[in-house]
């Protein structure tokens, strides 16, 4: 059977990510899957939406659904936004250009990673959709005021911070499958590793035919691309902090997303930054281990911002009811990381496509379900959640 006919099988979410680890090696399996530390945050992500339950009027007819919304005044067909995803191309040849045509091809946006393994310019050719780009400090302030000028002339819309990764988090997977060895580039440290990527020939195969160990062109310093063995001290020497703001709202006139609030002084910091719209996000559970889930801490971010700029949210989104409960939580639209990288890892442009189908069908199922016609009028007569949440209305 063909990876696209796999995919195209595929019944949820958690069938793609089955997929996508019988097809990727280990250490690339384990990157996209693994979050930081002991993994609660990670898990408690998903579970979250478990405290959420809805509440649907029944016999309501809903013939005509409208999934359609608008986040940064673009037109998206439904609210699901592809988030940032680095090193893409370990999960499928010229990984980020694959993604990004799915994501335009759904009527969706695709925000492209600063440690992208594709050209920018070549993402953005490759998508029919909005495109937005995230900016890491990585390579210092040359490299980023260079990345945002190509940005903006390869014609990305919008322009995403990223606040939460002063170090890259501590991913003990990564650890164990040599991740630090693999990128030495010394032949004897990476030997015990090596078997994972044996173990996965066809995998192998393409990964070569598309270059093999990628560098990063889009972090460009003075002797070229960045090279993959030096991430984390670039984040490490590049914070990125409130004050770095103003020199980037200089030279990027379009709107500015703060990717990594989680409390209700850091979304009220970004409003007054001239943020367009935050994204109450903990990098999947990637950073800092034993932060609450954050569909837990949207009603809060939401009082805080109380309107001024647009709310989004990711973290553990799987299924289609989840989008609908942080939507009725105040999220004007969501962003899903692993719910398309596996896609991507089970089955390229087929498996992001499927991704997105499964979400699309679960969304608009749950809508019909709940009485509801359309997800502009999802609000929070639709779900009960917890009433110690922050910002939870009795
Ligand atoms: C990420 N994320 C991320 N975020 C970011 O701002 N820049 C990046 O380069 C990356 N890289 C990255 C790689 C991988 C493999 C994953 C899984 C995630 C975080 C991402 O944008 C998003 O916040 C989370 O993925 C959301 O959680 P879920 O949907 O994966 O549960």
């Amino acid at each position: 059977m063909s990876l696209s006919d796999r995919c195209a099988r595929a019944v949820n979410i958690a069938d793609l990510r089955l997929l996508a680890r019988r097809r990727l090696p280990r250490a690339a399996f384990d990157y996209i899957d693994g979050g930081a530390e002991a993994e609660v945050t990670l898990r408690e992500n998903s579970r979250a939406f478990e405290d959420v339950v809805l509440r649907p009027r029944s016999a309501v007819v809903t013939s005509q659904t409208d999934l359609g919304t608008t986040v940064l005044g673009q037109d998206l067909a439904l609210p699901v936004l592809l988030a940032p995803v680095g090193s893409c191309r370990m999960f499928y040849p010229r990984g980020e250009a694959v993604a990004a045509r799915a994501a335009g091809a759904a009527g969706t946006a695709y925000v492209l990673s600063t440690l992208s393994g594709t050209r920018l310019e070549e993402v953005k050719a490759a998508s029919s959709g909005p495109c937005w780009y995230q900016l890491y400090l990585c390579g210092g302030r040359q490299a980023a005021l260079a990345a945002i000028a190509r940005a903006k002339a390869a014609g990305f819309s919008a322009l995403v911070v990223t606040i939460d990764t002063p170090v890259p988090g501590l991913r003990e997977k990564d650890l164990r499958n040599g991740v630090k060895e693999l990128l030495s580039g010394n032949p004897f440290a990476a030997f015990p590793y090596v078997w994972q990527f044996l173990a996965r020939p066809r995998w192998l195969a393409a990964f070569l035919a598309d270059g093999g160990l990628m560098k990063f062109p889009n972090v460009v310093l003075p002797d070229g691309p960045m090279p993959y063995a030096d991430v984390g001290t670039a984040l490490a020497e590049s914070v990125v902090c409130w004050d770095d703001l103003r020199w980037i709202r200089e030279v990027w006139s379009g709107p500015i997303v703060i990717k990594g609030v989680h409390t209700a002084d850091d979304a009220r910091r970004a409003v007054d930054a001239g943020a367009s719209a935050v994204v109450v996000s903990n990098h999947g559970g990637r950073q800092l281990d034993g932060v609450a889930a954050t569909l837990r801490v949207l009603p809060e971010v939401v009082a805080a911002v109380g309107g001024r700029i647009e709310v989004l949210l990711d973290g553990g989104i799987r299924r289609g009811s989840d989008i609908v409960k942080a939507l009725c939580l105040g999220a004007r639209a969501v962003l899903v990381g692993r719910a398309y990288a596996y896609g991507l890892g089970a089955g390229g442009e087929a498996g992001v496509a499927r991704a997105i189908e499964i979400l699309r069908a679960d969304l608009l199922r749950t809508l019909k379900l709940l009485g509801c016609a359309s997800v502009g009028e999802l609000d929070g007569s639709y779900v009960e959640a917890p009433p110690h949440w922050r910002g939870v209305q009795p």
